[in-house]
């Protein structure tokens, strides 16, 4: 199949999007991967891979620079891609006047709240949806440790969806608040904790709209295809949307271009992407986190480990490719 955003819109609304590290690296003005990247029959939503993040946007304190969103938000509406914000509230990429200082929890919530406001009220529904909470949860399903909860405690998860739907609010726009995390693609404890976060907002009134699922994985050691539906179940019975944010599957070592590696690879993302489609409705979209094996960020966090993407690192589509296509086609 040769377009797989196309036929993710044949299958219903669901979308078939990527990661783009966009301003600011290589990718920018590389042709090849532009050819590939601005065609909304391949890609129906970008997210990017960082420039949103808080070290980009809130450089020095209540000091902002939007010039990066911009230019990613202006290349994804010129081919009417959509965009997933992302993101707010996270652990990493921080600004060093954020981690360098010991903040009060009072303070330091003010920072959140402005920091949350402002880029949501600045992007308004340019943005499709916003990763409000990135990765709270620890493996064990207590919160992890970050500045945002070691200093203002479990309710800076709370605060910061009150914040957002304050700024939502404010816009008078339809913008989707996410919660965005890896290890919730099968059941299992963490899985239950962000359903029991889920449904603490819910009691308390505070919109969420949506699941984000990373769904990074290790090639041959993917949740089976019934863990995944299940666990896409779980968040859809609690009335929100699911969605798969940042797939990729990579290889742990080298070889990465073997035919059976290729195979197991296929294999995996087939089973992923078909428990979204399987689920119907609700499972909403999917984005792999970057779609050529040369820029993606396997091999810069995990030594000797890499080939994760769908495209290998000349722009070939390998079988992963067309294993998503006939997941999403039923074939
Ligand atoms: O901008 C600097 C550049 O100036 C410098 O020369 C270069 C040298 O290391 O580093 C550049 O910054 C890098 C940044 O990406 C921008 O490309 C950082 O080192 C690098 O650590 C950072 O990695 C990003 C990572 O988040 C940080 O945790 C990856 O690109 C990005 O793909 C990754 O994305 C995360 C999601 O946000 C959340 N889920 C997991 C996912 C994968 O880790």
């Amino acid at each position: 199949p040769p377009y797989l955003n196309s036929l993710a819109q044949g299958a219903g609304k669901l979308w078939f999007g990527t990661a783009a590290d966009i301003p600011g690296t290589a990718e920018q003005t590389d042709p090849d991967y532009l050819r590939i990247l601005e065609n909304p029959g391949n890609f129906g939503e970008i997210t990017p891979a960082n420039i949103m993040k808080f070290m980009y946007t809130e450089p020095e304190q209540n000091v902002f620079n939007f010039t990066g969103g911009d230019y990613l938000l202006d290349l994804a509406e010129r081919y009417g891609m959509r965009v997933r914000c992302h993101n707010l509230v996270w652990v990493s990429q921080l600004s060093p006047w954020v981690t360098d200082v010991n903040w009060t929890a009072e303070a330091l919530t003010a920072v959140m709240k402005n920091h949350i406001q402002t880029l949501i009220t600045h992007w308004g529904d340019r943005c499709y949806s916003w990763d409000v909470v990135n990765e709270a949860l620890a493996s064990d399903g207590n919160f992890s440790s970050s500045i945002w909860y070691d200093t203002i405690g479990p309710e800076y998860f709370f605060l910061a969806y009150q914040f957002a739907q304050e700024a939502v609010e404010q816009t008078g726009k339809d913008i989707k608040l996410y919660y965005n995390d890896y290890g919730l693609e099968n059941p299992g404890v963490k899985t239950t904790a962000a359903y029991n976060l889920v449904k603490e907002l819910q009691s308390r009134r505070i919109k969420i709209d949506g699941v984000g699922l990373e769904s990074h994985f290790e090639v041959g050691a993917t949740p089976s295809l019934a863990q995944q539906v299940a666990a896409k179940q779980g968040f859809l019975d609690l009335g929100i949307d699911v969605a798969i944010t940042e797939l990729d599957v990579r290889f742990t070592s080298a070889p990465y271009y073997t035919a059976s590696g290729e195979a197991t690879q296929a294999q995996n993302y087939y089973d992923s992407v078909a428990s979204c489609i399987e689920v119907g409705r609700g499972c909403i979209g999917i984005t792999v986190w970057d779609f050529d094996d040369a820029y993606s960020w396997v091999p810069s966090a995990f030594a000797g480990q890499g080939g994760a993407d769908i495209y290998n690192d000349t722009l070939q589509r390998k079988p992963a490719f067309y294993a998503i296509g006939e997941a999403i086609t039923g074939v």
